[in-house]
């Protein structure tokens, strides 16, 4: 089976290249995984060179240049549709959407806390300042509700003695071990999973 995906982001794009390398023409368990679409709403973004390094050219969609919400999620939706991804995953994309986007898309996001702890744009701070003894990230659907869709998966850390920048990279690093591996995981075990609303666009 062949899986397209299409991957959003704002800025750094990390995530992104940790997609390109780790699932991109890349095997696992019979299910081979094609990414099709770098989109991203920024057109400085550094997450840009990454995609280059890779032979893509991202698809830049200004949000800045609609005037309402729902113009740039349509226009959004129809990029998506046209490159024929299975599944879209938002990777650090700094942008709320609306139901013409959630209800149109199968989408899943990758958020930096052990959700619904800490929702928003400043969850590794927050998450670093709570004097909760553990933090963590989280994989979960996309919903009409800001990092508030169902939980696909989590991992978790003590936070014990790290400064603030351990913390930080620790995050990232679970974030690279744990998107993959539950894009891997949604398309391996049907059981555990419903596939259907993610395999509407196909
Ligand atoms: C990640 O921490 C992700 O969880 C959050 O935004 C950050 C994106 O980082 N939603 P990068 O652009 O992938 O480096």
């Amino acid at each position: 089976m062949l899986v397209k995906l299409a991957v959003l982001f704002s800025g750094n794009g990390s995530n992104l290249e940790n997609l390109l390398k780790t699932l991109h023409q890349k095997s696992f368990n019979g299910v081979k995984f094609e990414i099709v679409l770098c989109l991203c709403n920024k057109k400085h973004a550094f997450g840009i060179q990454r995609a280059k390094k890779y032979g893509f050219e991202t698809k830049i969609i200004e949000h800045n240049h609609f005037a309402t919400r729902e113009e740039f999620d349509s226009l959004l939706v129809s990029e998506i549709k046209k490159s024929g991804a299975d599944l879209t995953i938002l990777a650090g994309f700094m942008r709320i959407l609306s139901p013409i986007f959630t209800q149109n898309i199968s989408a899943i996001n990758v958020h930096p806390s052990l959700l619904p702890l800490f929702k928003g744009a400043n969850a590794i701070k927050e998450s670093f300042q709570s004097d909760m003894k553990i933090a963590g990230v989280s994989v979960h659907w996309v919903s009409d509700e800001l990092d508030g869709g169902k939980i696909i998966a989590q991992k978790a850390f003590e936070k014990g003695t790290l400064t603030y920048e351990e913390f930080e990279s620790k995050i990232h690093t679970l974030e690279y071990e744990l998107l993959p591996q539950s894009i891997i995981g949604l398309f391996s075990d049907t059981s555990r999973y419903d596939l259907k609303p993610m395999l509407k666009n196909t």
